[in-house]
């Protein structure tokens, strides 16, 4: 994810700038910027695609970059690929106002067409630019910096944290935070603002965090801050007491943890920007409804965790569209002569875009002429560029090798193309689709309540830490759940686990039960409660100690057969793996964590698979 570091003293800003960029590091990035004000030489900006090493290089550790004033930002493309341009900071035209953003403002092709037919010439593909370029647009009608800024935030709807340098503005910079973390740093002559504290801890633990709605005229002898209305706000100073290590990691242990907690916030950036008065838009896709209802027949292509969440797809998109769609590991869709063509089309699901696997499938949907559409976490990556639609994640970056934010990213954005092609098929009663987008924009705070609730989970991985053998077994959507917990637990923990579908148990597996296995239950999907139910007294029978995932509502029932119930809010039944792979996930977290693992480094694994 992108990170911010502002700095307002009487050292030279670049080099602080760099050095605090550096630290957040840890949050990946594909390109880094700088933008330092000075009375002698103006606004110099300077970026570059790449690591920060680049940009070292570039302006020779900061020294050709002069000023005591600057702004600096790493970025992890989101609109528009990695590349010097699109990298922060952005400039107006005029180049009279340079801007750094986290976040992602929704409304930013209405504004980019609004700014257009009055003439204002882009030249990036990023929304940031639209900031720059909107403030660049009311500063010239009002003359005044903070003016412009309170009317450029009226404007724009979405995420941010922004730091905005004003050619006229000498001796300031001005912050501002909407739903993207953004801190406040206070020292002895020289203020920060940045992302994340590691950034600025060496120079000073004296913080205040910003709130939504909030602005800041930040000097190097002070810090004012307004509130939405433009009236002073008192901030509360809170003190670092962080060891600079933890910091690095967000304050957890791993980073696969830290994702894990992101996830919320990560279904939120990847639904909220696409749901507009209750419908579901594809405002980057430009597949018309002819398109749509041309394609007889759905095919998605993944592998691993990507391909199990085409396992939930098949199960959703089915039962929305009422059309076949079929699921196919990429590794043997290319060999297997598929019978795809023309009026197929072939969705490809990778977080790094770069799966060697994923990209060869695709070249060979397209060869048979099928169209593809790409669900990918990275922006520019090779299954991106060459698919013919793609719709990114937004998860952020991944660093972890197990998956777990872009699993369930790509999960709500493929419900939502679901939903996005049921309605222009006709395939979905009004109700049925309000209901799901109801549920859509609640699943951030439902996912945030499972986050806040795993004591009991810890616990049952203190008791099964030590077994040799787990299954996972379901039905249905839990069945394809299943899947991916049990995935999830041998890569990071080395344990053997296999997924059943319960029905399919009594025809071989359930011989492998024993006194004391393992068997993780999972019956949240309600049609099919009773039949799980009945699979769990099977197991019992021979001796399994049971794990149930159920939902809240069902929790009680189920406690009359099981023991060690985890329970998931209750939400529309398309939306329940969403919710239960957060259990599973964090039991294979702590089940790895007590067995010593190397979990974001789990041995033989790699983070991009580009070989076959
Ligand atoms: C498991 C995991 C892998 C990936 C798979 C595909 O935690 O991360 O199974 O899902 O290698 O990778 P992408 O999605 O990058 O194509």
């Amino acid at each position: 994810m992108c990170g911010i570091v502002g700095y307002a003293g009487t050292e030279q800003a670049a080099p602080i700038l760099l050095e605090g960029l550096e630290k957040l590091e840890y949050r990946g990035y594909d390109s880094a910027g700088i933008a330092v004000l000075s009375p002698e030489r103006g606004l110099q900006v300077e970026k570059a695609k790449g690591r920060l090493k680049v940009l070292r290089d570039l302006t020779k550790g900061g020294g050709t970059v002069e000023g005591v004033l600057g702004i600096g930002h790493t970025r992890w493309a989101t609109h528009g690929e990695p590349s010097d341009v699109n990298s922060h900071p952005q400039l107006s035209a005029g180049r009279r106002i340079a801007v750094v953003h986290n976040g992602i403002i929704e409304n930013y092709v209405e504004i980019k067409e609004f700014l257009s037919s009055q003439g204002v010439r882009f030249r990036s593909e990023t929304d940031t630019e639209v900031v720059a370029q909107l403030l660049e647009y009311y500063y010239n009608e009002c003359g005044d910096a903070m003016q412009a800024v309170y009317r450029m935030l009226d404007r724009i709807e979405g995420a941010y944290a922004l730091g905005i340098l004003f050619r006229d503005l000498p001796g300031a910079f001005i912050a501002a935070r909407k739903d993207a973390p953004l801190l406040l740093g206070y020292g002895k002559g020289y203020s920060f603002i940045a992302s994340d504290v590691t950034a600025i801890v060496k120079h000073t633990r004296d913080v205040a965090y910003m709130e939504d709605g909030e602005v800041a005229l930040v000097t190097a002898e002070s810090i004012q801050v307004f509130n939405a209305m433009g009236q002073p706000v008192e901030k509360k100073h809170s003190w670092v007491d962080w060891d600079v290590s933890a910091a690095e990691k967000g304050g957890y242990a791993h980073f696969m943890f830290k994702e894990i907690m992101e996830q919320p916030e990560a279904v939120r950036k990847t639904v909220s920007p696409r749901l507009r008065n209750g419908r579901v838009c594809f405002d980057e896709l430009g597949l018309t409804e002819e398109e749509i209802r041309a394609f007889s027949r759905l095919f998605i292509v993944a592998c691993g965790s990507s391909y199990h969440v085409g396992m939930v797809g098949k199960y959703n998109l089915e039962r929305l569209l009422r059309r076949p769609v079929d699921v196919m590991l990429a590794s043997e869709f290319r060999y297997a002569d598929p019978l795809v063509d023309e009026h197929t089309l072939v969705i490809v699901i990778s977080q790094s875009g770069e799966t060697l696997d994923s990209m060869a499938a695709l070249r060979q949907a397209k060869a048979l002429g099928a169209r593809v559409l790409a669900i990918v976490n990275v922006v520019g990556s090779s299954i991106a560029r060459e698919a013919d639609w793609v719709l990114y994640t937004w998860a952020g970056p991944e660093i972890a090798v197990a998956t777990t934010k872009a699993y369930s990213t790509q999960l709500v954005l493929l419900d939502m193309l679901g939903l996005r092609f049921a309605e222009a098929l006709g395939s979905i009663p009004e109700e049925e689709y309000a209901r799901i987008v109801a549920e859509l924009q609640a699943l951030p705070a439902k996912l945030q309540a499972v986050l806040e609730n795993t004591e009991q989970i810890k616990y049952l991985a203190s008791r099964y830490f030590n077994h040799n053998s787990i299954f996972f077994i379901g039905r249905n959507l839990d069945y394809a759940l299943g899947l991916e917990g049990s995935l999830k637990l041998k890569e990071i923990s080395y344990i053997h686990c296999e997924a059943y579908a319960s029905g399919e148990l009594k025809h071989g597996t359930i011989s492998l039960i024993e006194k004391g296995t393992l068997v993780v239950a999972l019956c949240c999907y309600a049609p099919l409660f009773d039949k799980s139910v009945s699979n769990i007294v099977e197991v019992k029978a021979r001796g399994a100690d049971i794990v149930a995932l159920t939902t809240e509502s069902l929790a009680g029932e189920l406690g009359k057969t099981a023991e060690n119930i985890l329970s998931i809010p209750d939400t529309h039944v398309i939306l329940q793996p969403s919710l239960g792979v957060l259990p599973l996930q964090i039991f294979a977290y702590y089940v790895a964590l007590q067995r010593g693992c190397d979990i974001d480094k789990p041995r033989n694994l790699a983070k991009s698979v580009t070989v076959e």
